[in-house]
């Protein structure tokens, strides 16, 4: 059995306990508790070799940064365990392949997994990951097959189903259903939310 270095593991131990505490009722509280079940088995480690892209370090110390989660210990232990574990990450842009994207998108967002096919532990069956946009910065409508819980750790808005934009607001957590549309836009400040996604098929023993 793979043991996992203790940032890592604090980190998801973190996720876990945010994720479980924010995220709603149903089909969320569920899919919440089916992934971090199976992350109790660790999976492969990748490179370890991290790469930032240049909206990393015009906006990730101020969507982090440690004063905004004064009011909730659960919130400031997730990203204190982020920072640590931040310059492992490799951060990069999303394909808008197929996508409306607006012309500042391209260089105003970045996101990373910290577990998935791509992430720091590579593995397939749950995907982990964060999405940041620079301030006025619009993420295309999209959407995939596994379904999606979000924990939102900054201002800013988000759609679903193509209903109206709503804030969730620091703490705030959503859930998108397997293949529905959704997007998110920063307003004057840069929005940081993680994302959890359920991929594989559920093993049972
Ligand atoms: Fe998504």
């Amino acid at each position: 059995m793979n043991e996992r270095v203790p940032e890592l593991q604090a980190f998801i131990d973190a996720a876990g306990a945010a994720f479980a505490a924010r995220a709603g009722q149903g089909r969320s509280q569920a899919s919440v508790s089916e992934c971090f079940g199976a992350l109790a088995r660790p999976g492969r480690m990748g490179s370890g070799a991290g790469a930032r892209l240049p909206v990393c370090d015009r906006c990730l110390e101020t969507a982090v940064g440690q004063d905004r989660f004064r009011d909730d210990d659960d919130l400031l232990r997730l990203a204190i365990a982020f920072r640590r574990i931040e310059p492992a990450l490799v951060w990069g842009r999303r394909s808008v392949r197929g996508l409306k994207a607006e012309e500042t998108f391209a260089d105003g967002h970045a996101n990373a997994m910290v577990l998935g096919p791509d992430g720091i532990e590579r593995r397939t069956d749950v995907w982990l990951g964060v999405s940041l946009l620079a301030p006025h910065v619009r993420y295309p409508d999209h959407d995939h097959p596994p379904e999606e819980t979000y924990l939102v750790m900054s201002a800013g808005e988000f759609m679903q189903d193509g209903g109206p934009w709503f804030q969730p607001g620091i703490g705030g957590s959503l859930y998108n259903p397997p293949g529905s549309l959704h997007a998110m836009r920063a307003g004057a400040e840069p929005l940081f939310a993680f994302w959890l996604l359920r991929s594989g098929p559920v093993r049972t023993g």
